[in-house]
C-alpha cells in the first residue's frame, strides 16, 4: 500500500491504524513530499514503533506532486516482492476497512481495480457540491475524450497487479497532478489489461486541506484532451491504411 503525504501530519496515524486494524499485514510505503508540517518525522515515528516492520517511509526532498510520488513509490514496490501495489489517500477519504472489495476483484483475476464513487452502490459523502460536480464532469469528459466506459476514471483508491505496473512505461508518464490517475487507468486499458470499477464510499477529509488546485484542473483537462485525439488520430490513420 503507498500513501503519498503533503502535509497530513494529523491524519497519517489515523488512516494507518484503521489500516491495520481492517488488515494487519499489509505492508505501507508513506511517500513524504519534505512536508513543512512535519509530516515525514510522523511517518518515522510510526515506522519505528511497529514492532512487525510493516511500515516503510521515503522521504522526498520538495512537493513534486501526486504522480511522482506514486511513481517512485511503485519503483519501490517493484524492487521487492509484492504482487499487489495499492494507491490509498493519507486523508481519511478512501476507508481501509472497504480494502477488501479491491482485494476480492484481484484475486478473480482482475488486473487493476479502481474505487469507484460512481457505480452502483458507491457514493461521495460531505463534498462540496462544486467539488462533486468537477469530479463528475471530469469524469464525463474522460468517458468522452478517450471513449472508455469507466465511471471513475479520476479516483485514487486503487490496487494494481505487479504486471501491469512492470508492463506500462512508468518513465514516459508526464502526469504530474491528479490526472496521473487517469493517465495510468487509460494506459492499462490500452494495453488490454483487465480494469474493473468496484464502489466505494468517498468521505471528505475532516483535517488538513485538500491538494486540489487550478493547475491540476488545466493539466488534467489539456492532457485528457490531448490523449484523446491523439488515440482519434491513430484509429483514423489505422483505417487509411486499411
Ligand atoms: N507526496 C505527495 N506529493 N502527496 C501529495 C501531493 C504531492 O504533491 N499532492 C497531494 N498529495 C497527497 C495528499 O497528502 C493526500 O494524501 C492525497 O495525495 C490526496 O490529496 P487531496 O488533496 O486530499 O486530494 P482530493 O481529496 O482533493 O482529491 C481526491 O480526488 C481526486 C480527483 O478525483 C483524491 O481521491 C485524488 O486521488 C483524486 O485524483
Ligand atoms: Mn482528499
Amino acid at each position: 500500500m503507498i500513501i503519498p503525504t503533503y502535509n497530513e501530519r494529523e491524519n497519517l496515524g489515523l488512516i494507518v491504524g484503521r489500516l491495520h486494524a481492517a488488515l494487519p499485514r499489509t505492508h505501507v510505503l508513506v511517500v513524504d513530499d519534505g512536508s513543512p508540517d512535519g509530516t515525514g518525522d510522523v511517518a518515522d515515528a510510526l515506522a519505528s514503533s511497529d514492532d512487525a516492520g510493516r511500515i516503510h517511509v521515503m522521504h522526498r526532498t520538495e512537493k513534486n506532486g501526486l504522480g511522482a510520488a506514486y511513481i517512485a513509490g511503485f519503483h519501490w514496490g517493484l524492487d521487492r516482492d509484492y504482487t499487489v501495489l495499492v494507491e490509498m489517500d493519507a486523508d481519511g477519504s478512501h476507508a481501509p476497512e472497504q480494502l477488501h472489495r479491491l482485494l476480492d476483484q484481484v484475486d478473480a483475476g482482475a488486473d487493476l481495480v479502481l474505487g469507484s464513487r460512481y457505480v452502483p452502490g458507491g457514493t461521495v459523502v460531505n463534498w462540496p457540491k462544486h467539488r462533486e460536480w468537477l469530479s463528475r464532469g471530469g469524469n464525463i469528459y474522460s468517458r468522452l475524450a478517450l471513449g472508455v466506459k469507466i465511471k471513475d476514471i479520476t479516483g485514487g483508491y486503487r490496487a494494481y497487479r505487479r504486471e501491469v505496473l512492470e508492463k506500462l512505461d512508468l518513465a514516459a508518464v508526464e502526469s504530474h497532478g491528479y490526472c496521473f490517475q487517469v493517465d495510468l487507468a487509460w494506459r492499462a486499458i490500452q494495453e488490454g489489461f483487465d480494469v474493473r470499477e468496484v464502489p466505494i464510499t468517498f468521505t471528505e477529509r475532516e483535517i488538513g486541506e485538500s491538494k486540489m488546485s487550478g493547475g491540476i484542473v488545466r493539466e488534467a483537462l489539456l492532457k485528457v484532451t490531448q490523449w484523446g485525439l491523439r488515440n482519434r488520430i491513430a484509429k483514423i490513420k489505422g483505417v487509411a491504411a486499411g
